[in-house]
């Protein structure tokens, strides 16, 4: 009898079956359960699982939600009771859920759950599909009201959100019960990787009694394993009480309990049988098929008994060598590597074999469909900025990605689609959809527009100046609104040279001769002033722009058994007991109670910043580490959460590495390396500078490699990335005292350079630091944090805050200015610094350099890239006539890499 994937799910009956695991429930960190269409805001610990199940509406904003038919929601049908409402799809070809925060790059269970219980009343049981971001999962046949579904994916998840889709494919209207999001270790289930998935087709616990269902706590990833439905006569049950040893764990790691069970034949002479068929669908019409049979011995077996088998499907040998399961270890055989096809029904028989005196033994086995996870989604920069548009507007039924797959791209946009680089935007068709309020400066982010057209709506304001930066743009339309002011001259430019056409009739007060044209009135500053007259540290948007960003990792496991061939690409593991290493937790996340352990109850506090409070604390392996909590009141800025793709592969060796987060109920925490030595602002001034200045080289280094991590924000970053907060309290050090930024996750991504949405844009930064025209009209790019940096250099220099209280508050800027106006640049430079061990000459020029980067024109001052160039030479300068100095005793040598400039982030960065 074949097994089918799609079974009758017997959740309720669970509960009595499952055998609790010994000690705490296993940790669901991670974990993410939501029942579809319970009311918003609603949630319930589920009886069975004791996992907490809450509402989809923060997940899917499309969708209705009904109640199945109370005949169906009953104990008798099933207990699980996230199946008794449904959300469902009338509207649109495709509709998904967007589940935030997920850890890019690392493996997850995704599992869809179905009951349709004729909830609208209609007894259709529908036919859809089921997509995984913008790959297909699998198409979903619900045969009857009753039937309990469940499709479940093995994948891997490139961006730190998952979306899964479903598809109306004409056959009746998609729904959705539940979606669980599980983590796993990427060393489990090894043929999901990056371009491929596995969809489950059967899973099952051989053995175990009539409706016993395994999965959590039992299974710490809540797998759900199933009894075999009406075993054949021939088969027997064994059992034991001991517990099964897994020394293959890091690759497959099955429970105790359901290697526990197996079942037997009554003889020697009795094969065990049985059979899986694929599932062939439309996309997969010949599915490649994955098997994993898990064996162990549950008999201590007497002296010349022997139990060795031969595995065949279809009557073709599987294992070369007869197979002698080990006692109470664990051990598999898959054919992972290839999967097989072209065939529609295994059978799979275990034969005794050779000199075997005892039947052959099978204890739980696996089987998966394998699909394509290699479709690339829209590009990042494009998502974001077709998403601000598609939210200012409020298109409806852009759903899912913009481009991708080719078939369900958004109505209006055109997309480019090449081979492994993801798809661009490069048309935007809005005409006549009814657009009203102005035009969104994000069409200026999609950066290979050729053709916008906006015409027949009813938009206003102004043309943004910023459209004219789109190289690509050959067609721009905006006939028939009711725009004003004047034609960008950039846009005229490239109309009367032919590269761009451009249409505006019938917008009664747009004049195309900017002369005659009233300009529209400028937004008074006065409102702006509000904001730079706060005296102190603005850190108002912190809350807001709060984002978190998680080092990507290198994979580290070095745990993972090397398989054993057996024979026909059947392979084994673990038979020479290979104790495996602790798997590596690939997404490091820490709860609330991780974070007390590791600070010791929140005992040592090392400061306090603009985030809440920071904690001295250490990792289980010994890195120390700070620890930034968040200060429980601001309830702002959860939804913000590991959304900006780009930030989490931000990792460069002058960049303060963050080593986790913590994302509980209400705690939101993130965990640093630990900076031994403080902050610059300490070294230079704080009161727990013990006497000893830093030297002029070491002053020297610091402000290097500091330049070094804001150049790599500056330019590694796409989109590019301004830090607004430079000082010299946001510069840490280490025990090397090895610099680097800090602070640079609570800004946030620089959008374009011509962003007008000041509404939305609030200073952050520092006062004392602030570039004029980020203080005024809160204009945003890199120069202001030049600005910062520069005053950063002259603190180096002087040795005086950036605000120094003389009679009158005077700016360390006008202070050093007006001394080296005089061309006194002794009367200049910090006396606490030692003075035997500096060039006088190199000072001048970080000085000019620091001066250059406090011009009042954001033009006027250098790039990074330019600051590094300056102080590497000045650095060389030093150390060539001062060689053989060693009194900088704490100082590495190799702290300075001289390719350090380009080389790293291009590596890093790949
Ligand atoms: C579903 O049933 C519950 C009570 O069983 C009720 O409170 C809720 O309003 C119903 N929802 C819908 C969408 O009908
Ligand atoms: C989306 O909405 C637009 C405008 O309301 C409509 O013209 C279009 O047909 C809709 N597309 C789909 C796929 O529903
Ligand atoms: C994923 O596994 C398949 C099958 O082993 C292989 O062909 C493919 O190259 C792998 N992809 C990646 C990104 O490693
Ligand atoms: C195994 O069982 C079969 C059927 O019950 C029986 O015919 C056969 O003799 C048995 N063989 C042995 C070796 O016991
Ligand atoms: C598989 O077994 C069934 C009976 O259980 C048989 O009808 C079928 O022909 C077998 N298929 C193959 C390919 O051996
Ligand atoms: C099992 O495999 C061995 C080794 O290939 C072979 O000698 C034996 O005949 C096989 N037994 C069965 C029952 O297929
Ligand atoms: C945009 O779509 C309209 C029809 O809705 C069409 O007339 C127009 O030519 C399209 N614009 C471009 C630039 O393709
Ligand atoms: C366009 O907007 C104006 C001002 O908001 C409004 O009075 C007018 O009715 C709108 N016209 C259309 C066609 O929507």
């Amino acid at each position: 009898m074949a097994a089918r994937w799609l079974l009758l799910l017997l959740l309720g009956l669970a509960v009595a079956g499952v055998v609790r695991g010994q000690g705490g429930a296993p940790d669901t960190s991670g974990f993410i359960s939501i029942d579809c269409g319970l009311p918003e805001k609603t949630s319930y610990v589920d009886d069975a699982t004791k996992l907490k199940f809450t509402s989809d509406d923060a997940f899917t904003d499309a969708g209705t939600i009904h109640n199945v038919s109370s005949a169906f929601a009953t104990p008798t049908t099933t207990t699980d009771r996230s199946l008794y409402n449904v959300r469902s799809f009338p509207a649109g070809a495709r509709n998904c859920y967007t589940v935030p925060s997920v850890v890019p790059g690392s493996k997850y269970l995704v599992r869809a759950k179905f009951m349709y219980g004729n909830y609208d009343g209609l007894n259709k049981p529908p036919v859809f599909d089921l997509h995984l971001g913008v790959n297909f999962w699998q198409t979903v046949t619900v045969p009857s009201a009753d039937w309990l579904g469940n499709a479940e994916v093995i994948a891997v998840v490139p961006d730190d959100f998952l979306q899964v889709c479903l598809v109306n494919t004409g056959a009746g209207t998609p729904f959705i019960s539940g979606l669980d999001l599980r983590p796993l270790p990427s060393s489990l289930y090894a043929p999901a990787n990056a371009t491929q998935g596995l969809v489950l087709l059967d899973r099952r616990n051989f053995g175990a009694s009539g409706s016993t269902v395994i999965r959590y706590p039992d299974d710490t990833y809540d797998r759900v394993w199933w009894p075999w439905s009406n075993p054949p006569a021939e088969w027997s049950d064994i059992s034991t009480a001991d517990k099964v040893q897994n020394t293959i764990a890091p690759v497959f790691d099955v429970p105790s309990v359901v290697m526990q069970t197996a079942i037997t034949t009554r003889n020697s002479s009795i094969p065990i049988q049985f059979s899986w068929d694929t599932k062939p669908n439309h996309v997969y019409p010949d599915p490649g098929s994955i098997f994993t049979l898990y064996v162990t011995e549950l008999e201590l077996l007497a002296g010349n008994a022997v139990r060795q088998f031969n595995v065949t499907i279809n009557g073709v040998i599987w294992t070369k060598a007869p197979y002698k399961p080990v006692y109470l270890s664990t051990d598999a055989m898959y054919n992972g590597d290839r999967p097989y096809r072209g065939i529609t029904r295994y059978n799979f028989s275990l034969n005794a074999a050779g000199s075997s005196t005892l039947p052959p033994i099978l204890n739980a086995a696996e089987a998966f469909s394998v699909i394509s996870t290699a479709d690339l989604a829209t590009d990042a920069q494009d998502v974001s900025a077709i998403t601000a548009i598609k939210a200012k507007y409020q298109v409806k039924n852009w759903t899912g990605d913009p481009c991708a797959p080719k078939t369900l791209a958004w109505d209006g946009l055109t997309c480019s689609y090449a081979i492994s680089t993801p798809p661009r935007i490069t048309g935007v068709n809005m005409s006549y959809a009814g657009l009203s309020g102005d035009i969104s400066s994000y069409f200026a982010n999609l950066k290979e527009i050729k053709n916008l057209d906006l015409s027949h709506n009813n938009l206003t304001g102004s043309i943004p100046n910023v459209i004219s930066q789109l190289q690509f743009l050959a067609v721009l339309d905006l006939t028939g609104n009711q725009l004003n002011g004047s034609i960008p001259s950039g846009l005229l430019k490239r109309s009367q040279d032919g590269s761009l056409t451009l249409r505006y009739g019938n917008n009664p007060n747009l004049c195309s001769n900017s002369s005659s044209c009233q300009l529209p009135q400028k937004k008074s500053n006065s409102m702006l002033a509000v904001y730079v007259a706060v005296p102190v540290v603005v850190i108002g948007a912190v809350a807001v722009f709060l984002i978190f960003f998680i080092r990507k990792k290198k994979n580290k496991s070095k745990g993972t058994v090397k398989p054993q061939i057996l024979g026909n690409g059947v392979q084994s593991h673990g038979q020479n007991g290979t104790g495996g290493s602790l798997l590596e937790l690939h997404n490091r996340q820490f709860t609330y109670k991780d974070l007390a352990v590791i600070t010791n109850n929140f005992q040592r506090v090392l400061g306090k910043g603009g985030f809440g409070p920071v904690y001295d604390g250490f990792l289980k392996d010994g890195t120390h580490v700070a620890v930034k909590l968040r200060d429980e009141s601001s309830s702002q800025g959860y939804s913000e959460f590991l959304t900006e793709k780009t930030l989490t592969k931000i990792h460069h060796k002058n960049l303060v590495a963050l080593i986790g987060y913590c994302k509980d109920e209400k705690h939101l925490a993130l965990v640093y390396e630990h900076m031994s030595e403080g902050t610059l602002e300490d070294k230079l001034r704080g009161k727990d500078r013990k006497g000893r200045s830093l030297t002029w080289r070491q002053r020297l280094r610091i402000v290097l490699e500091s330049a070094q991590g804001l150049e790599y924000l500056h330019k590694a970053c796409s989109p590019r990335f301004v830090h607004r907060d430079v000082k010299s309290s946001n510069i840490l050090l280490n025990a090397n005292l090895e610099a680097k930024v800090a602070d640079f996750g609570l800004t946030t991504a620089f959008k374009c350079d011509g962003d007008t949405h000041v509404s939305t844009v609030r200073v952050v930064g520092t006062y004392g630091y602030l570039a004029p025209e980020y203080a005024t009209a809160l204009q945003v790019s890199e120069k202001i944090d030049i600005y910062s940096f520069g005053v950063v250099l002259l603190e180096v220099i002087t040795g005086q805050p950036s605000i120094i209280k003389l009679p009158e508050p005077t700016t360390i800027i006008q202070w050093t200015r007006q001394r080296l106006a005089r061309g006194n640049i002794e009367g200049v430079v910090d006396v606490n610094m030692p003075n035997d061990r500096y060039d006088i000459n190199c000072i001048w020029k970080v000085a000019d350099v620091a001066l250059k980067c406090t011009a009042q024109a954001p033009g006027q001052r250098p790039t990074m890239t330019d600051v590094v160039t300056q102080l590497k030479e000045c650095l060389e300068l030093e150390e060539t006539s001062f060689k053989g100095d060693t009194s900088s005793s704490y100082m590495t040598e190799s702290s300075i890499d001289p390719n350090s400039s380009y080389n790293t982030y291009t590596t890093e960065m790949s």
